[in-house]
């Protein structure tokens, strides 16, 4: 490849995005700083937040989203960003690698910081979620010490999302793995008692996500599952898409040997920007995986070729062939303005937000359900109608989606109340047609 990476021109990837500001001169730290220390207030987030997310307001003035659950909304500096990713292909071709490469530290880094991991080294950029457990799930098969040993037992819920799920099927199906799943309860909650039988005596990897997708249950004592795996003899596998960004999330605290997440959801990033987190004590070479291309080498572009082939340390280990760059500039501006928030403060926005939100349908006559501790960042609506009430909805200009019977509301930072009355009311008209 022309124009190698460099990785000793590598500046810090968080002076970096210092330098970057907004178009109107601001940057994302500064207008955050501009709300003050306090709580989030409707007034401050409007008139500090809200001017940099002019671009998605002015496309849809009226629109009312709630779908941040799914996609996020994207910053203005979003765009520049990427213009800056693409401006350094024009103007140096091949020796734009240094830019690109030093962009790629800065998202691990910032990643590392969201969640707590020791460094940027934990986090391994990924294209989805999905694609970070096939390197965990391909760990079993590179390591010589399975011959001759089981087949890698593996215990997931059944309330996983529909890529991981549809993997683990695969490599069932397939014989590579034995898959035990953890059914919900009645009303579709998992018990984390039952997820700790179903680990038992022998397991060697548990797939669990911390906050379940359709119904927004967030699984209480994570450090109970990771205690029984460990003791066990396996590792655990946290699925954080619904959970980063939206809590505070602390990987090291919680002891995860892995956790995949993305930041497409409310790390406001879009497609393609995800991750592989390895806790550091399975970066010191003895963990291998399938999962590798010539950017895992240890001097790849010295196109030397020892055999066996000699792996870069730490989690550079584990990354692939020649990456997606743009995607990490893509990222950028959603991770920065997650950083400046502070997750706390969102945190207990966004419970203000499903309360009142939750309170306006109960007394419109829904069963709906969020605003607790033990719930993530949308508030559920269970009907056998949702699909169709979020078709209705969609002609009135909200935006909203369904997951079965489940109708799934995200206000986020930019959502008011005003429009969480209009939703209310919206729905209560639909609902009574
Ligand atoms: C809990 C969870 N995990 C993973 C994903 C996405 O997985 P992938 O990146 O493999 O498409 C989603 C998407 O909605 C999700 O809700």
């Amino acid at each position: 490849m022309n124009g190698a990476p460099n990785a000793s021109a590598a500046p810090d990837g968080l002076s970096i995005e210092a330098a970057v500001a907004a178009p109107d001169g601001l940057s994302i730290e500064a207008a955050v700083a501009a709300l003050g220390n306090g709580p989030l207030t409707e007034a401050a987030l409007a008139a500090h937040i809200a001017p940099l997310f002019s671009r998605m307001r002015d496309a849809a003035p009226d629109r009312v989203y709630l779908a941040n659950h799914s996609l996020g909304r994207p910053l203005d500096a979003t765009e520049q960003d990427l213009g800056e990713g693409v401006a350094a292909w024009y103007a140096q071709m091949g020796g734009a690698w240094d830019a690109w490469m030093a962009e790629m530290r800065a998202y691990r880094t910032r990643l590392a910081r969201l969640m707590h991991a020791a460094s940027g080294d934990c986090i391994v950029p990924k294209t989805s979620a999905g694609q970070g457990l096939r390197a965990i799930l391909n760990s079993y098969d590179a390591s010589g010490e399975r011959v001759n040993r089981l087949r890698p037992r593996v215990v997931a819920t059944r309330g996983e999302f529909d890529s991981l799920d549809v993997i683990l099927r695969a490599y069932a199906q397939s014989g590579r793995i034995e898959l035990a799943f953890v059914e919900p309860r009645d009303g579709g909650r998992f018990d984390t008692g039952d997820i700790v039988d179903a680990i038992g005596e022998r397991v060697d990897l548990v797939v669990v996500s911390e906050v379940i997708f359709n119904t927004g249950q967030r699984i209480e004592r994570v450090d109970a599952i990771v205690e029984r795996t460990h003791r066990a003899g396996g590792r655990v596998l946290l699925d954080v898409y619904h959970s980063l960004g939206v809590f505070p999330v602390d990987v090291a605290m919680q002891d995860v040997d892995f956790a995949v997440g993305g930041s497409y959801k409310y790390l406001r990033g879009g497609p393609g920007a995800c991750f592989l987190y390895l806790a550091p004590r399975h970066l010191d070479g003895s963990l291998r995986t399938l999962d590798i291309g010539w950017f895992a080498k240890r001097e790849p572009f010295s196109y030397a070729r020892p055999d066996p082939p000699e792996l870069a340390a730490g989690g550079d280990a584990f990354l692939e062939s020649t990456p997606p760059v743009l995607t990490w500039y893509q990222a950028r501006a959603g991770q920065r303005l997650a950083l400046a928030l502070d997750v706390e403060r969102v945190r207990a926005y966004s419970l203000q937000q499903q309360q009142t939100l939750v309170g306006l349908l109960r007394a419109r006559g829904f069963a709906a359900g969020g605003g607790t501790a033990d719930h993530g960042a949308f508030v559920v609506v269970a009907d056998p109608r949702a699909q169709s009430w979020c078709a209705a909805l969609a002609t009135r200009g909200i935006v909203a989606d369904a997951r079965g019977e489940r109708l799934r509301l995200c206000p986020d930072i930019l959502t008011t109340d005003e429009q969480l009355v209009r939703v209310a009311d919206a729905l209560g008209a639909i609902a009574s047609r």
